[in-house]
């Protein structure tokens, strides 16, 4: 519950918000999250980059997919009573992932997330475009969501202060805490290659 909750329910209602089917429940969740983008973007400044952390676009894939999104999904279904969704809105965020990494991944030319402010806010109004985008795909997936029962029953939930003062910044913690350890794990930095190289030649020299 955690980080990407808010997004798809963003994604989930404000999609949905031009369609006729759409209940008043809907359309107030959607106004209840109209403000939450900045607050969102503040805790990632002091929970995240203030804490150290370097984000790169591949602790998506590394941590953020397994430890917020899954989870988020796999709460949001159960609260929610939509049976038989859960896969097809998996397959919808990694798409929506996918098609981020691509457009946005580029523009920070090898920098982290965090190394300036500019950076930062350029790369979440990217996220933010092309995470609309992204979604207006998926709107069959979502409409048969959006009952009006449905969206009542995320309302009171978006509506506390637990899941934005508590869950989102307590898991943006919990990935800050492991933030930089996450590409070392899983690919030699570029400085152990080297290294490895030179020793390496080293090795050959001395067979020599
Ligand atoms: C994330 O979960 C998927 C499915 O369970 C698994 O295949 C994948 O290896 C996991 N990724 C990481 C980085 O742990």
């Amino acid at each position: 519950m955690r980080i990407c909750l808010d997004r798809i329910l963003l994604l989930l209602f404000l999609a949905l918000t031009p369609a006729n089917a759409v209940g008043l429940s809907c359309i107030k969740v959607a106004s209840a999250l109209v403000g939450r983008p900045s607050h969102l973007f503040n805790l990632f400044q002091t929970e995240i980059c203030e804490r150290g952390c370097q984000p790169t676009v591949p602790h998506w894939d590394l941590w953020t997919r397994n430890n917020s999104f899954v989870p988020a999904v796999r709460s949001m279904m159960k609260r929610m009573n939509v049976p038989h969704k859960e896969e097809a809105l998996l397959k919808m965020g990694d798409d929506v992932a996918t098609i981020i990494k691509d457009q946005c991944g580029p523009m920070l030319g090898g920098r982290h997330i965090c190394s300036d402010p500019v950076t930062l806010a350029d790369f979440g109004n990217c996220f933010k475009r092309y995470f609309f985008k992204a979604s207006i795909k998926h709107i069959p997936i979502l409409l048969p969501m959006a009952s009006d029962a449905a969206c009542k029953e995320q309302y009171q939930y978006l509506q506390g202060d637990e899941l934005w003062d508590v869950t989102i910044p307590n898991n943006m913690r919990e990935y800050a805490s492991v933030c930089n350890q996450l590409e070392s794990k899983s690919m030699p930095r570029q400085e152990e290659i080297q290294k490895e190289k030179v020793l390496e030649e080293e090795v050959k020299h001395e067979e020599l």
